[in-house]
C-alpha cells in the first residue's frame, strides 16, 4: 500500500534562520511519523499540515514515509474523520496545481489511521512497520511519534513507545511533546523524570512552538549579522527597556479547566516569553548550530535572572473568571499578566525586562521590542527621525502589522540582509507600530510566511535540538517561575472588562525593580464578588448598614470624596451664596485635605464656611489640636478668608473646655447665626477602632445632651477632654460622609456591618441624618482586609 520514493541525497542541508547552518548527518531511508491524537485540534489545525509540507519538501531526498493518525478511537470511526482532515492540507505557492494533486495524492496513500490505546496497540503498528520495511526491502532511517495529547497521557505512552515501538539499532527515535510540561518545578521534574525512563534526553523534543515563529527564530542570527551595530548599543548604557509582549483578545472560554489549574503566567509567560526573553539577552554562540553551546548560553542567562518577587508582578482575571478566582488556586485562575525580570550582568544591571501577556485584550499581537534610550531634546522639528523613539522590535505577527517582521527604526542603523528567506520591506503602507509609522523603520520580513509548527517539523526531522526545549532548559525556567506563582497566591488580582472597556486599566507603571497597575483603582477580592454590585471599575458602590457606600483604593477613594465635595460646594454656592462644611480631626481625613489643597483649584473656598465637628482641650497652637492640624494641611494652603474659619473655643478665660465658660454653647450660637436652620451643607466624619465618632465615644450619654448642638465629652484616651458636635447636629446635616480608611478598621466594618443602631455602645451607629443623605467612603483595605 506505500508508495517508496527513491533515496537519493546523504546529507540534508537546510537553508534556515542563519545561511551557516548545517543540520545533523543522518542516514536516509524510511520514516515512519505517528501522530498521537492525529485528529485532535493541534493535528487538524497545524500538524498533518506540518508532515505534508516535510512530504513535499523531503520528496525527492531519499527518504521515504508512511504517517500514521493514532488515537483512542477504532479505526473504522476514526478512519473517515483522519481523512476530511487531511483532504484540507495545501502547497504553497511555489507548487503548480496539477504537482500538488499529484503530492496531495501520494501523502494521503501514504497515511493511515491507526487505534493506539493497549500495548498490544502499539506492538501491531511495530509489527506492521517492521513488515512493511521488509516487504519493500527499505532501510529504516528513524521513527517520530508526535504526542498530541494531554500530558497527563504522556509517560504511558512513551512507557508503550519504548517497550514496543523502539526501531531498530541505527535508525532514530524522536518523540514529540507538547506543553504543558508540569505545573511547577517539582511536577516538572516527576515528568521529566517519568520520561527519563522510557526515552533518553535526546530522543525528547519538547515543543515551545514560539521557537518556530520566523521572527523568533531569526533573533539569534538577526544579532549575529548585525553584531557590529549592536555590540556597542547592547547594553545597559543604551537600552531603556526591553518589553516581550503577546496580546490576545479572545477569552479563554471553552479552556476554563485548563486555565483553572494554569492561568496565563503558566500558559504563555513561563514558556514562549521567557524563551524570547533569553534569545535576545543570552551570550551569542560562537557556532548557531551548535544546540549544546546554545542551550548552555540559555541556561547561563537562566542562572543570572533576579529572583521574581512579589512586586515585580501584576496579575488579573476577566470577571467572567472570578468564580473560579474563589477556588483556593486563585493565582492559576488568571488571564492577564505583567512580570518584571531583571538580569544581574554587568551587561544588563538594572535594564528592565517586562513579559507581559493577556487574553481579552483590545488587539492580538505578539512582538518583542529593544527600546533604547535617546538623549536627543528636539526643540522644532519632532517629526525628525532623531527625536523619535529609537527602537529594535521583532514582530511575531497580527496587529496592525499584520506580517511578521523586524523593524528597525532609521534612527538607529541599516541591518544587515544576507538571507535569502528574508526581503527587505521598502512599500510602506499607512500604518504605525509602536509609536513610528512603517517609513521610520527599515522592514525585514520572510519572503514566504510559514506556520511555527510546519518550521519546528522540519527541525525535528533534521534533529535539529536547539529549536527544542531540553529538561535542563524547562526545569531552569520553573525554577524562576515556581516561587513567584507562590507567592502570587496572596496577591489581589485586578479585574478587568474585557476588550476595549479595560481602557487604561490595565496599563502598568515600572518603579525601580517593582511594577504596579498605574491607576490605583479597584482590586475586589474575589471572596466579595458578589456581595456588591460595581459600579464601573474605578470605584465599587454598595449599601452598608442601609445607607450607600462607596468603595475603592485610598487614592481613589480620597478623590472621589473630594470630588463629590466640590460638587456640592458648588450646588450650595450656586443656590446660596455660602457652603458650610465641618470637618473632623484625627489622620484619616489627612489625604482629603491634601487632596482639596493640591488638586481642586476651582473649589469655592471664598464662599465656604469651615467647621470643626470636634476639637481636643489643648490649645489650638498644639500639635494635639485637631484645629492645628486643619490649619497646617488644608487651611494655609487655599484662599479662604479668615473670617469663614469657626475653630470651636475651647480655650476661654485663659481655661480649657471649662463648662462655666459656655464654650459649646457659644459655638452652637455661632452655628446658629451663621448656618441656616444649623444644618451643614457637608459633615465629614471618622470612626475610631472603638466605633466613637465625632469626639462622641461609647459609653456618652448621648441622650443627656437633649437638643443641644455642641457638647463637651470624655475621651477615653488623652487628652480625655473634648469638645464635639452632637448628634442632634451631625444628623440635621444635609450630607455626612463617613471616611473609614486602613486594614485596622476591618474588623470594626465586619462588626459594625452586623450589629443594631446603638449610639452609647456603637456611637456611629447614631448617624442618621433626619432629611439627609449618609455615605460611608471606604478604602478596599478597610472593607475586605
Ligand atoms: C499557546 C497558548 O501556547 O499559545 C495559548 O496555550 C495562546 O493560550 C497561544 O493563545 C498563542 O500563540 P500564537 O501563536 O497565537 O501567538
Amino acid at each position: 500500500m506505500s508508495v517508496t520514493v527513491l533515496l537519493l541525497l546523504v546529507t540534508l542541508c537546510v537553508q534556515g534562520g542563519y545561511g551557516e547552518e548545517r543540520e545533523e548527518v543522518q542516514r536516509p531511508g524510511h520514516v515512519s511519523v505517528v501522530i498521537v491524537g492525529g485528529t485532535g485540534d493541534l493535528a487538524k489545525k497545524y500538524l498533518w499540515q506540518g508532515f505534508f509540507q516535510l512530504y513535499i519538501n523531503q520528496v525527492s531526498s531519499g527518504n521515504t514515509f508512511s504517517f500514521y493518525g493514532g488515537g483512542l478511537s477504532p479505526a473504522d470511526k476514526a478512519t473517515p474523520l483522519l481523512f476530511e482532515i487531511l483532504k484540507a492540507v495545501s502547497c504553497s505557492k511555489d507548487v503548480s496545481q496539477e504537482r500538488c494533486a499529484l503530492l496531495k495524492d501520494q501523502f494521503l496513500r501514504l497515511s493511515q489511521y491507526r487505534q493506539l490505546k493497549t500495548l498490544e496497540d502499539y506492538q501491531d503498528l511495530a509489527e506492521h512497520i517492521k513488515k512493511q520495511l521488509q516487504q519493500e526491502g527499505m532501510t529504516e532511517a528513524g521513527r517520530l511519534f508526535y504526542l498530541s495529547v494531554p500530558a497527563f497521557a504522556y509517560a504511558d505512552i512513551a512507557d508503550k513507545i519504548n517497550n514496543s515501538c523502539r526501531p531498530a539499532s541505527g535508525a532514530w527515535l524522536r518523540v514529540v511533546l507538547e506543553k504543558p510540561f508540569g505545573h511547577d518545578f517539582r511536577s516538572a521534574q516527576v515528568l521529566a523524570s517519568q520520561l527519563g525512563s522510557s526515552l533518553k534526553d535526546e530522543e525528547m523534543y519538547r515543543i515551545d512552538h514560539y521557537l518556530g515563529k520566523q521572527v523568533v527564530t531569526k533573533i539569534l542570527p538577526f544579532r549575529i549579522e548585525n553584531k557590529r551595530f549592536l555590540d556597542p548599543i547592547w547594553n545597559k548604557q543604551h537600552i531603556e527597556r526591553v518589553e516581550i509582549v503577546l496580546k490576545e483578545t479572545l477569552d479563554v472560554k471553552g479552556r476554563i479547566p485548563f486555565y483553572d489549574q494554569y492561568g496565563v503566567i503558566r500558559d504563555v509567560l513561563q514558556n514562549h516569553l521567557t524563551e524570547v526573553m533569553t534569545l535576545l539577552t543570552m551570550r551569542l554562540p560562537v557556532n548557531l548550530s551548535s544546540s549544546e553551546e546554545v542551550l548552555q548560553n540559555k541556561l547561563h542567562i537562566f542562572s543570572s535572572l533576579l529572583p521574581l518577587e512579589k512586586n515585580q508582578a501584576v496579575i488579573g482575571p476577566v470577571p467572567s473568571h472570578t468564580n473560579i478566582c474563589s477556588s483556593a488556586n486563585k493565582q492559576s485562575c488568571l488571564c492577564v499578566s505583567a512580570v518584571l525580570a531583571h538580569i544581574d550582568q554587568a551587561q544588563y544591571e538594572d535594564v528592565p525586562i517586562l513579559l507581559i501577556s493577556g487574553k481579552m485584550l483590545d488587539e492580538r499581537v505578539g512582538y518583542a521590542r529593544i527600546l533604547f534610550k535617546n538623549d536627543i531634546f528636539c526643540l522644532q522639528n519632532h517629526n525628525s527621525i532623531h527625536c523619535k523613539p529609537k527602537q529594535i522590535v521583532f514582530y511575531f505577527g497580527h496587529g496592525s502589522l499584520q506580517y511578521p517582521a523586524i523593524l528597525v527604526s532609521k534612527n538607529l542603523f541599516k541591518p544587515v540582509l544576507t538571507d535569502s528567506e528574508w526581503k527587505e520591506v521598502t512599500e510602506h503602507t499607512d500604518v504605525s507600530v509602536l509609536g513610528l509609522s512603517l517609513s521610520d523603520y527599515y522592514v525585514q520580513t520572510p519572503t514566504e510566511q510559514r506556520e511555527a509548527y510546519t518550521e519546528l517539523i522540519s527541525h525535528i526531522f533534521a534533529g535539529r535540538k536547539n529549536s527544542f526545549i531540553s529538561t535542563e532548559n524547562l526545569l531552569a525556567s520553573w525554577g524562576l517561575w515556581t516561587p513567584l506563582l507562590s507567592t502570587l497566591s496572596s496577591s489581589f488580582p485586578r479585574i478587568y472588562p474585557g476588550g476595549a472597556d479595560n481602557g487604561d486599566l490595565l496599563d502598568v507603571r515600572l518603579k525601580g525593580k517593582d511594577i504596579r497597575f498605574n491607576s490605583e483603582v479597584v482590586i475586589i477580592s474575589p471572596d466579595q464578588m458578589g456581595s456588591t454590585s460595581a459600579g464601573g471599575f474605578q470605584v465599587m458602590q454598595g449599601k452598608f448598614r442601609s445607607a450607600d457606600m462607596v468603595s475603592a483604593w485610598a487614592e481613589e477613594l480620597v478623590e472621589r470624596l473630594a470630588a463629590d465635595i466640590e460638587e456640592l460646594a458648588e450646588a450650595a454656592v450656586r443656590e446660596s451664596g455660602v457652603f458650610h462644611l465641618a470637618l473632623s480631626g484625627g489622620s484619616s481625613p489627612l489625604a482629603l485635605f491634601h487632596r482639596l489643597a493640591l488638586h481642586h483649584f476651582s473649589f469655592p473656598w471664598r464662599n465656604t464656611h469651615v467647621w470643626m465637628v470636634d476639637e481636643r482641650c489643648v490649645p489650638l497652637t498644639e500639635l494635639e489640636s485637631n484645629f492645628y492640624t486643619l490649619h497646617n494641611h488644608l487651611l494655609q494652603h487655599v484662599r479662604i478668608p479668615y473670617y469663614n474659619i469657626h475653630p470651636m473655643p475651647v480655650q476661654l478665660n485663659h481655661r480649657l473646655c471649662v463648662e462655666e465658660d459656655g464654650g459649646a454653647q457659644l459655638y452652637e450660637t455661632e452655628i446658629s447665626k451663621w448656618v441656616n436652620g444649623s444644618s451643614f451643607h457637608f459633615v465629614l466624619l471618622g470612626v475610631g477602632y472603638d466605633s466613637h465618632t465625632a469626639s462622641l465615644f461609647p459609653g456618652t450619654k448621648v441622650k443627656e445632651f437633649g437638643e443641644s448642638l455642641v457638647a463637651l465629652t470624655e475621651s477615653p484616651v488623652k487628652p480625655h477632654q473634648r469638645m464635639s458636635l452632637t448628634f442632634s447636629a451631625i444628623n440635621r446635616a444635609q450630607r455626612v460622609a463617613l471616611l473609614v480608611m486602613g486594614k485596622g478598621k476591618h474588623e470594626l466594618i465586619t462588626q459594625l456591618s452586623r450589629v443594631k443602631d446603638d449610639p452609647e455602645k456603637w456611637p456611629v451607629t447614631g448617624v442618621k441624618p433626619t432629611n439627609g443623605r449618609l455615605v460611608w467612603y471606604m478604602d478596599y483595605d478597610a472593607l475586605l482586609g
